[in-house]
């Protein structure tokens, strides 16, 4: 079976997600082509493409293959789906699952507990990056600075258990609240554990679990930057206790993964009139939590080489503040 994946707007991530949920669930597959707007693969196995758009937050719709023509031919063929597949080539199929934005939009509007609007993660990335967590042996999902709990809600809708804390009373009754909602709503387990906690140290809680935990994570971002963050000491300041901040998390947050699972973590960079401020925590060596590349480096995307790719940005060009998420594995 050959399925086209058309991708959203941050193409590498939406295919690094495709890689992962793939692999999670054994499903073998080859590429055929890759560019900003399309994955193209081949499949050995039958799957039901639309169980595979419920679980991807990267994938605008996902399109069966019949035949392939060029591109003049297909100029003259109306009435048909058809996707572009390269400068000479055009794929024309059936569009088979297309992604529910109101969904996106009911969890996000909806929820009961929220913490205003301003950098409110979306649900789609949240999705995105559960999906980049998850490995084939992971059974429970943590997140040490849950806030609203976008992230543990889509946990929950994908059947996992749920764990969450937070150093905010309001944020640990109010993710209960989103958590009850997402079960009722979407029909699920509501299988969870939340509690207050400092994320720069370890939960008790988790010291003695012995499932295999994914932790996935958007940490304090700092307060809602209006404007390009001028280098004041007041600035620095909070920018340094940031970046202190989830170096401490991620050296704690290793002692609770076993080997082979995951943290995913967004890490902030900041705008500046002139010029970006990187945190020392996205290079730091964190001793046996590697960086990886979920997509193979010898991916060919754009019909070149793609090389090691450790990290994925996500936000708009205005922005103050920037996405960069992480993937480390323990080893
Ligand atoms: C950017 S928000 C996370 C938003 C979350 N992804 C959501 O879906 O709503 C960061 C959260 O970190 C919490 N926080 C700040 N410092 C913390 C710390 N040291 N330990 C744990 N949580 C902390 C804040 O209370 C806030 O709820």
């Amino acid at each position: 079976m050959q399925l086209i994946f058309k991708l959203g707007k941050t193409p590498l991530l939406s295919i690094a997600e495709i890689y992962s949920v793939m692999q999670s669930k054994n499903i073998q597959f080859s590429v055929i082509n890759a560019d900003n707007n399309i994955l193209y693969i081949n499949l050995d196995s039958n799957i039901y493409p639309d169980i595979l758009m419920k679980i991807l937050g990267g994938t605008t719709e996902i399109f069966t293959v019949e035949d392939i023509i060029t591109r003049d031919n297909a100029k003259k063929v109306k009435n048909i789906n058809k996707v572009n597949i390269d400068n000479e080539k055009t794929a024309y199929g059936q569009i088979v699952a297309k992604q529910d934005i109101k969904e996106f939009e009911k969890k996000e509007i909806n929820k009961p507990y929220t913490q205003g609007k301003g950098g409110m993660l979306p649900s789609k990335l949240a999705k995105i990056m559960l999906n980049l967590g998850i490995t084939k042996d992971t059974e429970a999902i943590y997140d040490p600075y849950m806030g609203t709990g976008t992230i543990l809600m889509e946990a929950l809708i994908q059947g996992y258990k749920v764990i969450g804390s937070d150093i905010n009373t309001d944020s640990v009754k109010g993710t209960r609240k989103n958590l009850l909602w997402t079960s009722e709503e979407f029909g699920v387990e509501n299988q969870s554990q939340l509690f207050l906690n400092d994320a720069r140290s370890l939960p008790e809680q988790l010291l003695n679990r012995d499932e295999n935990i994914s932790i996935v994570t958007e940490p304090y971002l700092g307060s809602s930057w209006s404007k390009p963050v001028s280098k004041n000491v007041r600035n620095i300041k909070i920018i340094n206790s940031i970046d202190k901040m989830i170096q401490s998390s991620i050296r704690s947050l290793t002692k609770i993964l076993k080997n082979n699972q995951r943290l995913v973590i967004i890490i902030p960079s900041f705008k500046t009139k002139h010029d970006i401020i990187y945190l020392k925590a996205r290079s730091m060596d964190y001793g046996n939590l590697r960086k990886i590349s979920i997509i193979p480096e010898n991916f060919l995307f754009e019909s070149k080489k793609l090389g090691k790719l450790e990290s994925f940005f996500y936000y708009r060009e205005k922005a103050i503040v920037r996405r960069e998420i992480f993937i480390f594995e323990k080893y």
